[in-house]
């Protein structure tokens, strides 16, 4: 009798991602194999201007893999890969992102928790070399260990310095403000969660940085009238000066 073995959870996993390649697969897909969950992601298919505005997908996805790679080797707060092909990576589920659940979670104290818990991960991340690129809450989850970060696309080896570290602060903190609007009020504790684990200097470092930036304040005040989109963004601007120049 023809006798097959049960094939792997991985096998399985690499067959489902391969099987889109004839059609135009999502770039991100939740599948469930054997009642686990994984995440495929892959390159981004862009057409011609958002190439120019975003640059090569390829080279992202790339950036992304090579990131797990070494992030997975250093232990890092980050998913284990579970496969990979040319075309794709598979992740675990992480459970849901942590800007989702700084909206939806109704305690204080289990929000501000959640916030500070997310400083506290990009620290330790920080504490390990790595820099994110553009670290934001939608881009960490609460898995069953803990939180974990994702999405990779920005990561570059010259970023992992004490400068890019502290570029990832501001930005995560500008992300915080502009998009989780009942967390930004816990954002000067979850600061100092973040200082007791990153690497020391990365605090003074943002606030170099920001005292520097401060004429783009200029530039954000009329756009703050703005509804929406792009006009929260820039109504961030003078909260996160408040926040790194100590002013409120
Ligand atoms: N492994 C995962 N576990 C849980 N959610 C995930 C996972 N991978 C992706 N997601 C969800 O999909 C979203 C988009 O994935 P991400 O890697 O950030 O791609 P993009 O480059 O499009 O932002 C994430 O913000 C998260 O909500
Ligand atoms: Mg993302």
């Amino acid at each position: 009798m023809d006798y097959r073995p049960p094939i792997s959870v991985e096998e399985e996993l690499r067959m489902l991602a391969e099987s889109h390649t004839a059609k135009a697969p999502p770039r991100i897909e939740r599948v469930e194999i054997k009642d686990c969950v994984f995440w495929i992601k892959r390159p981004e298919r862009l057409n011609l201007r958002y190439r120019l505005q975003k640059g090569d997908p390829r080279a992202a996805f790339e950036r992304e893999r090579m990131a797990f790679h070494e992030m997975n080797a250093a232990r890092a707060p980050v998913p284990e890969l579970c496969a990979e092909g040319e075309d794709f990576i598979v992740l675990p589920d992480c459970g849901k992102d942590l800007r989702y659940l700084l909206h939806v979670e109704e305690s204080d104290t289990a929000r501000r928790e959640l916030l500070l818990e997310s400083a506290r991960t990009l620290g330790r991340f920080h504490g390990l070399g790595f820099s994110h690129g553009r670290p934001s809450p939608k881009d960490m989850c609460l898995s069953d260990s803990g939180v974990v970060m994702l999405d990779f696309e920005r990561y570059r080896h010259k970023n992992n310095t004490p400068k890019g570290q502290a570029r990832d602060l501001v930005v995560f903190a500008f992300n915080v403000i502009a998009h989780s609007p009942r967390a930004k009020g816990f954002l000067k504790d979850a600061v100092a969660a973040y200082r007791e684990v990153a690497p020391s200097g990365t605090w003074e470092l943002a606030q170099d940085w920001c005292s520097k930036m401060r004429w783009a304040e200029w530039f954000a005040k009329p756009a703050q009238w703005r509804k929406g989109g792009h006009g929260r963004e820039f109504k961030a601007v003078p909260d996160l000066f408040d926040l790194f120049l100590q002013r409120a």
